[in-house]
């Protein structure tokens, strides 16, 4: 039975579905099922990498999308609109969709997965986080019998691609996110990886397949590695530490209604060298699922590209064309039930927790005049807020100043802002130049 496939979008990943659609030797025999029948692109002009008849190229979308011969559409287009409405356009007339846009997910993931559960479709999302890594589905369905107490991981390519090369070679922060965007790692603006936004993204989609329900995305608390000084890297190197730009979600506790309350932010990280998550480099991603009664999980492998990302998706095509061809000639009538793992069904309300509620390891950097009893006066601001130093070390600053390093042990957010306050004050303290997470 063969499934017309509309794709929205022929850039980096539209282009890697449409190779592997155009060459189904020696994959799974039902890829060899799915016909690719028209492709919406914004600029008909511009070469394209494959031979691909240029008769399916239309500027159109909404045509791709309302095409009788399309089945199932493809959103690999990008940006919040006009992909959200194509995306409830083809929910409207019946069409299953795949899409690797984790920029519409975390926003509009709710309002989709109503109109595709009132319509009887599948919307299928595996390619929107961790690239060609699969995460999505074993967190819908494989861990589905865990309680999962945190999910935490390295979920951008671009920025660890930068994270890394900076180490390893010194390159210049600038060269490298051009290659990053050269390798279409990059987001089309890529302010998105580099100030952490696409992380958030895709730590919200995880966290609402993790525990049930939908957090608000604007609120996540997010920091990407674009203030990030290569002094901090070094420090960091000298300490024992990488730095990675990590996504966390975490269970901090259940209120009595049931609503489940999470620690949910996306951070430039101190990871001691030993953790698994500071040997993941380039492009590759990493995600720890951490579950009662599983233990703790890692999926690891390439986290954006062409090649990877469009694996994702035809696997989600895959199980589309699978549950059409297991119920064809079934003659139910009325709106097809879905299956509520595959679906991803809400199944409690979630919401972040307060910052008194949430605990964490910090680094944090200071200039300070290089004299007597400074070093004193931190700790003393520390202390008043119950807060253990882990270790404390003095760097040579420029011209008479001094830079001091702090790892605190875990320490209630709200306690250890009030500290930083409290030393932002200290007429001996010319800055806090960074402040970051330790794991
Ligand atoms: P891209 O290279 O910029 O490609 C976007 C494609 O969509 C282009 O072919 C563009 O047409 C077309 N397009 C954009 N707006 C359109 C419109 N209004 N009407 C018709 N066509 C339109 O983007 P990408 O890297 O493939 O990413 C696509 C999506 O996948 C994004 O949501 C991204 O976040 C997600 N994603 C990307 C990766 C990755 O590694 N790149 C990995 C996972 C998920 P033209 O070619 O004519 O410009
Ligand atoms: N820009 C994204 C990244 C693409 O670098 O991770 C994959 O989602």
């Amino acid at each position: 039975m063969t499934i017309g496939i509309g794709l929205l979008g022929l850039g980096t990943v539209g282009a890697g579905v449409a190779g592997i659609l155009a060459t189904p030797e020696g994959r799974h025999p039902l890829v060899a099922e799915l016909a690719l029948r028209r492709v919406a692109v914004r600029d008909l002009s511009r070469p394209r990498p494959l031979d691909l008849d240029p008769a399916l190229l239309t500027t159109d979308a909404e045509a791709v999308v309302d095409d009788p011969a399309v089945d199932l559409v493809v959103e690999v287009m990008g940006g919040l609109e006009p992909a959200r409405s194509l995306i409830l356009r083809a929910i409207a007339a019946g069409k299953p969709v795949v899409t690797a846009n984790k920029a519409v997910i975390a926003r509009y993931g709710d309002e989709i997965a109503a109109a595709a559960a009132a319509r009887g479709v599948y919307v299928l999302i595996e390619a929107a986080v961790g690239g060609g890594i699969p995460i999505i589905e074993p967190l819908k369905q494989s861990l589905g019998s865990n309680r999962i107490q945190r999910v935490s991981g390295i979920i951008n390519g671009t920025t660890n691609y930068i994270l890394s090369r900076m180490a390893s070679e010194g390159a210049a922060y600038g060269d490298v996110l051009a290659d990053a965007q050269r390798l279409g790692y990059a987001e089309a603006d890529p302010a998105a990886d580099v100030e952490g936004g696409d992380a958030a993204d895709k730590i919200a989609i995880l966290a609402g397949l993790a525990y049930g329900g939908a957090i608000e995305r604007a609120q996540i608390p997010t920091e990407g590695i674009h203030r990030l000084e290569a002094r901090d890297v070094d420090y960091a190197d000298q300490l024992g530490f990488a730095v990675k730009l990590l996504a966390v979600a975490q269970h901090v506790g259940t209120a009595t209604d049931g609503t489940a309350e999470l620690d949910v932010s996306v951070n430039p990280t101190l990871v001691p060298r030993d953790h698994p998550l500071a040997g993941v480099h380039g492009v590759n991603n990493a995600i720890l699922v951490e579950g009662d009664p599983v233990g703790r999980v890692m999926f690891y492998g390439p986290g954006a590209g062409a090649g990877p990302t469009a694996s994702a998706v035809v696997a989600d095509i895959l199980n589309i064309a699978g549950i059409r061809a297991a119920t064809a000639g079934s003659s139910a009538e009325g709106t097809p039930q879905l299956d509520p793992l595959l679906a991803a069904s809400r199944w409690r309300p979630c919401r972040l927790a307060a910052a008194g509620a949430t605990v964490k390891r910090n680094y944090v950097r200071l200039q300070t005049s290089d004299e007597a009893g400074v070093i004193g006066k931190i700790g003393s601001c520390f202390g008043a807020e119950a807060i253990s130093i882990r270790s404390i070390v003095q760097f040579e600053g420029q011209e008479g100043q001094a830079e001091i390093v702090v790892l605190t042990h875990e320490v209630p957010e709200d306690r250890f802002r009030a500290a930083l306050a409290a030393i932002a004050a200290l007429k001996e303290v010319k800055a806090i130049a960074a402040s970051l997470r330790t794991l």
